[in-house]
């Protein structure tokens, strides 16, 4: 299947930003895949976070493809700039933008990979319109806004569910879970579907973010093999 990778995706948010570049290189040195940016505006989720300058930074600071997680209304508005500014691929949510299909194809039109994001109390099918049109899935295991929340358990049917629908698609889209994943789920996530594992807490809030990095890979991995 075209997407049956594991992907270990650490989330900044719960890095230290006054050493960013030190937090990349450590996660880099554990063999991550991406970089999980996490946009939030104020209004779309209870919380300010990052925007374009901060991504803009990260692009000439890591190789590694940036996974911009826009947490923000409206998102078509500001696709153009996140592209431009060094994303890879854009995650943009369901529930932000009442023209999803359209905001999609300019994230292809522009070159990058685009991802639908839908939120806890958001079923799985209001995405089967659009299953064609994307790279990534991605399931949130809790209310965005804030990293170290707890995990919903919810998502792992979402995800089962998606994993079934792809074979429909020739496994042409990532299925991403983020919000509360750590070693207690990552096996478990596997085993359901999920390829992209976002974390923020459980990398960056240990004492070796590599080590932890590399053991979620393991989990994951080791989960379905
Ligand atoms: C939450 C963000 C997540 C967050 C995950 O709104 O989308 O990416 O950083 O953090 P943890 O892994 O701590 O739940
Ligand atoms: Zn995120």
């Amino acid at each position: 299947m075209a997407y049956a990778r594991i992907e270990i995706a650490p989330s900044i948010l719960a890095s230290n930003f006054s050493r960013l570049g030190e937090e990349i290189r450590a996660v880099e040195q554990g063999g991550a895949d991406v970089i999980h940016v996490d946009v939030m505006d104020g209004h779309f989720v209870p919380n300010i976070s990052i925007g374009i300058p901060v991504v803009q930074s990260l692009s000439k600071a890591t190789r590694l493809p940036l996974d911009v997680h826009l947490m923000i209304d409206r998102p078509e508005k500001y696709i153009e700039e996140f592209v431009r500014a060094g994303a890879s691929r854009v995650l943009i949510h369901e529930e932000a933008t009442v023209h999803l299909d359209r905001a999609l194809g300019m994230i292809r039109e522009l070159g990058a990979q685009a991802g639908a994001a839908i939120n806890p109390a958001t079923p799985v099918t209001m995405l089967t319109e659009v299953l064609n049109k994307v790279d990534t899935v991605l399931v949130m295991s809790v209310n965005p806004g804030f990293g170290g929340q707890k995990f919903i358990p919810g998502a792992l049917e979402k995800i089962r569910q998606l994993n079934q629908w792809r074979a429909q698609y020739n496994g042409a889209f990532r299925i991403e879970v983020d919000g509360g994943v750590d070693a207690g789920n990552a096996a478990e996530l596997a085993q359901a579907g999920a390829n992209t594992f976002v974390a923020g807490t459980s990398i960056f809030h240990t004492p070796d973010p590599a080590a932890a990095t590399r053991q979620m890979r393991k989990l994951a991995t080791e989960a379905i093999s």
